[in-house]
């Protein structure tokens, strides 16, 4: 008999606590069979124990079949020494995103960001249902930057920079993109098992655009051709389109529906996201899943919103639909099902007094989420 599945909640900060408790009651009253706990995470335990991933999370986080985030809190390095305890000063604590820590360690290299549109929330285009796989390790976010380049990084280099310095004398700095075979053929291999799911379920063609640009990015770029060629062959039922990044800007604008899952290295994943989320109907509607081989989050888009933090009004929907991901993930499909039906009820029909701010209602975080709650069963019962 398979054993009880556990969840870490990690509420963070802001309006992370607030959207993550929804997240929570939702979850339980849809029927998610699962354990919890609570562990801290976030600016606070920055500011009062030097550290905002403390080792007692990251293990917790670590052991758990699957973790629910809220969002975090992140400010430049002055303010974050500044507002660390004073007798935590002076002992060379810096701070480092507890988010892409926890990535990093867990190896939680695809970003999952689904952006589709919802009946009743007006949007540029209601036809929007595209998968975002976003891989998450390499590319322009390595981390890999140079301030003061020496001409000994390589010839080349040099050889560029010294025509580069003949026309300039201001500041010259590099951020180098990082491609390897191994990351680019497990992010293209989580898209085409993506594209497969989604078409089974009816959702969207069995189909993968690669979001590139080869043509000038040629040394990495081919590596993310190569990876997702080679991937595809072990896919005969999904097929693989290529296009450039810019011009697939410009088409989903036109036409959304030209995509299904695209597969893009970080940068142009983390844009084109974004990019999805806003022809669907904006953020507050967003949720996301950071997927490895071992462990796996889910957590909204969104940040910790300090301007509206402590109101109850911030929209627990990309919170909730987060939530989903997770019953998904975890092998609880109906869940997931059940909660995503119950949010397209509350959306296509709530009122004004029901539904957040953000979505031009007058209510709270509270009545949108005991909508949700009413509609979970209200749903099941007409079917
Ligand atoms: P943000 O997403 O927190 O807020 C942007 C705007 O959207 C704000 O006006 C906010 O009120 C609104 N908003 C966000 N979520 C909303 C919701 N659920 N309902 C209604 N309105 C919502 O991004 P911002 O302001 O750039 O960052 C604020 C803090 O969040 C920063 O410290 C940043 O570092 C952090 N952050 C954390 C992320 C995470 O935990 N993964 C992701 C993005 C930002
Ligand atoms: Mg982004």
């Amino acid at each position: 008999m398979n054993t009880t599945p556990h969840i870490v909640l990690l509420p963070g900060d802001g309006i992370g606590p607030e959207v993550t408790r929804a997240a929570h009651r939702v979850l339980v009253e849809a029927g998610l069979h699962a354990t919890f706990d609570e562990h801290p995470i976030g600016w606070t335990e920055w500011c009062e124990r030097g550290d905002p991933l403390p080792r007692e999370t990251l293990e917790a986080a670590r052991a758990a079949d699957a973790i629910l985030m809220g969002a975090i809190t992140s400010k430049p390095e002055a303010e974050a020494a500044r507002e660390l305890a004073p007798r935590l000063r002076d002992h060379g604590l810096r701070y480092r995103s507890p988010i892409v820590r926890l990535r990093k360690e867990l190896d939680l290299y695809a970003g999952l960001r689904p952006a589709r549109a919802w009946r009743g929330i007006p949007c540029a285009h209601p036809e929007t249902n595209i998968l975002t796989v976003r891989e998450s390790t390499e590319g322009l976010y390595a981390g890999i930057e140079i301030d003061n380049v020496e001409p000994d990084h390589a010839a080349l280099i040099h050889y560029e920079l010294a025509n580069l310095r003949e026309r300039t004398t201001g500041r010259l700095a590099i951020s180098a993109r990082i491609t390897t075979e191994h990351a680019s053929r497990r992010i293209a291999r989580v898209a085409f098992q993506q594209a497969r799911l989604r078409s089974h379920q009816g959702a969207t063609p069995a189909r993968v655009t690669l979001l590139e640009k080869p043509n000038i990015l040629r040394s990495t770029g081919s590596i993310m051709l190569d990876a997702a060629r080679a991937v595809a062959s072990d896919f005969p039922d999904v097929t693989l389109e290529i296009e450039n990044i810019d011009a697939a800007c410009m088409h989903a604008v036109m036409d959304p529906t030209r995509y299904a899952v695209v597969v893009a290295e970080n940068l142009f994943g983390d844009i084109f996201s974004d990019l999805a989320a806003g022809l669907a109907g904006g953020p507050g509607l967003a949720p996301s899943a950071s997927i490895g081989d071992r462990h796996a989050l889910f957590e909204p888009v969104h940040g910790s919103a300090p301007d509206i933090a402590g109101r109850n009004i911030a929209n627990p929907i990309a919170a909730i639909l987060s939530g989903a991901m997770l019953a998904r993930h975890i092998n609880q499909p109906d869940v997931a099902a059940r909660i995503e039906r119950a949010i397209s009820a509350t959306l296509a029909s709530a009122p004004a007094s029901a539904l957040t701010p953000d979505l031009k209602g007058r209510g709270s975080t509270t009545t949108l989420t005991d909508t949700i709650l009413r509609n979970l069963w209200s749903n099941d019962d007409k079917r």
